[in-house]
This record gives C-alpha cells, sequence and structure tokens, in this order.
C-alpha cells in the first residue's frame, strides 16, 4: 500500500466506526427529546468552529493553505450579491433546531454539559499541540479536516434519519426545509479519497483541504502524524457521544 491509500484506508475505517457509534444504533430508538438534547450539545461544537478555524489561520506557515482555510472560514458568514450580510450559519443552525421542536429557551438556556466542555477544550489543546510538531501544518490540516469537515458530514449524515421526520432537503415537500444539517451534511463531506481527482459537483471542503495534504504526505513521519491527527479527531467525537449512551449500550 502507498502512504496515501494507507491513510485513505484508515480514514474510511473510522468513519465506519462513528457512523457505528451505540448513539447512532439506538437512533431510531431515540426520544424526540432525547434527540433534541443532543443536538442542543452538538450546537456548543459547532459554536467553537470559529475558533477552531481562527487558531488554525493564525498557526499555519503555509499561506497558501491558509487561504483555503480563511475562505471555508468565510462561508460560514455568507453575503448577497450586494455585499449584505446574510443569516450566519450558527444562525441556520438555530433555525433548523427551532424547526426541529426545540424552544428558543431550551436552546439559549441549556448548559453546556461537563463532557462537551472538556472535549470542546480538548480540541483547542489539540492543535496547540499541533503547533510544537515539525510537520505543524500538515498536523493542523488533519486535524482540522477531520473534526471540523469529514466527521461533522458523517455525524449529520448519521443523524439525518431522523432529522428528516421534521426537515427536508430541499424547497418542496412539506416540513421546513434545513438550512444547516442537510447543507453540511453535502458540503463538508470526504466524498472522494485522498489524493483521487473527484470533481462531480464540485469540491467539498473536506476535499479542498486534502488538496493540500496531497504534496505533505511524502514521508513515513508525515503518515505518521497524519494518522495520528485523525484518530485524536476521531476520539474527541466518540467521546462527545459516549454522553449520551449508558456503558450497556456498547457491544
Ligand atoms: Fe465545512
Amino acid at each position: 500500500m502507498t502512504m496515501l491509500e494507507r491513510l485513505n484506508a484508515h480514514e474510511r475505517q473510522l468513519i465506519q466506526r462513528l457512523r457505528g457509534h451505540p448513539l447512532f444504533q439506538r437512533l431510531p430508538a431515540l426520544g424526540w427529546e432525547e434527540l433534541l438534547a443532543v443536538l442542543i450539545q452538538r450546537r456548543f461544537l459547532s459554536l467553537s468552529i470559529v475558533n477552531i478555524y481562527e487558531f488554525v489561520i493564525d498557526g499555519l506557515h503555509s499561506e497558501a493553505i491558509r487561504a483555503t482555510v480563511r475562505s471555508i472560514l468565510h462561508e460560514e458568514y455568507p453575503r448577497n450579491t450586494r455585499g449584505v450580510p446574510l443569516a450566519s450559519h450558527r444562525e441556520l443552525l438555530f433555525r433548523d433546531l427551532l424547526h426541529l421542536g426545540a424552544s428558543r429557551e431550551q436552546i439559549l438556556l441549556s448548559e453546556e454539559s461537563v463532557t462537551t466542555a472538556l472535549v470542546r477544550r480538548q480540541s483547542m489543546e489539540q492543535l496547540q499541540t499541533c503547533l510544537h510538531l515539525t510537520q505543524s501544518d500538515l498536523s493542523l490540516v488533519c486535524f482540522l479536516r477531520f473534526w471540523a469537515e469529514v466527521l461533522v458530514a458523517v455525524e449529520y449524515e448519521s443523524l439525518w434519519p431522523r432529522l428528516s421526520e421534521r426537515l427536508n432537503q430541499g424547497a418542496a415537500g412539506g416540513g421546513a426545509r434545513s438550512e444547516f444539517f442537510y447543507y453540511h451534511m453535502m458540503h463538508d463531506r470526504r466524498q472522494a479519497d485522498i489524493g483521487e481527482v473527484e470533481l462531480l459537483g464540485g469540491l467539498t471542503h473536506a476535499q479542498e483541504l486534502a488538496g493540500h495534504l496531497v504534496g505533505l504526505i511524502d514521508n513515513e513521519d508525515a503518515v505518521h502524524s497524519a494518522l495520528e491527527q485523525i484518530d485524536r479527531a476521531w476520539k474527541l467525537k466518540d467521546h462527545f457521544y459516549n454522553q449520551f449512551v449508558q456503558r450497556a449500550d456498547y457491544p
């Protein structure tokens, strides 16, 4: 196996493992309030994404990678053709949650759990750790891409069977159109292996970042660093979802 093949195989394996998380397995049986509680905790990670992106922008050495990361961050704050600010992605998340039946108070007054706060803090600490590594740009991009794009799409795709009970993906049909979850499920996803050119429907965020990884993964140390970061990103997401399941739910 080439170095990229090893990394790709490992990524696919971690994606499958997150899809198989006990919470996602139990999803069809989850009460609606329980589901909302998961989504409201998940919102705290969404709120932290701007900090994560800004940290990476400042931490990177490569101007070319910084430009890509910056452009992805700026998509979070769309504007119309006249430059007038539209609702940010966090506002769209809030709207999706309202359409799913959460109340304003429930969303705004729910406290962040100890686990969610820990996952958020450890995610920032992981980025700090990346700065000290010899492959710091590679490490930052690997962690960011897996934590904030690839796995986000896997999370939303796993949740979608329940979300789609009350949200739909287009303007047609009953129910409200999902403005946040569906969009991110499509635009963040991995879509293709790293190093594989798959332009169908344009590049996703995961693919835009993957484009920068290809040239950086050219030695054993680099593969090792990349694997370490995606493992860490996976563990943090796994830890986040573990808070919603009982030990007995584990196989
Ligand atoms: Fe994204």
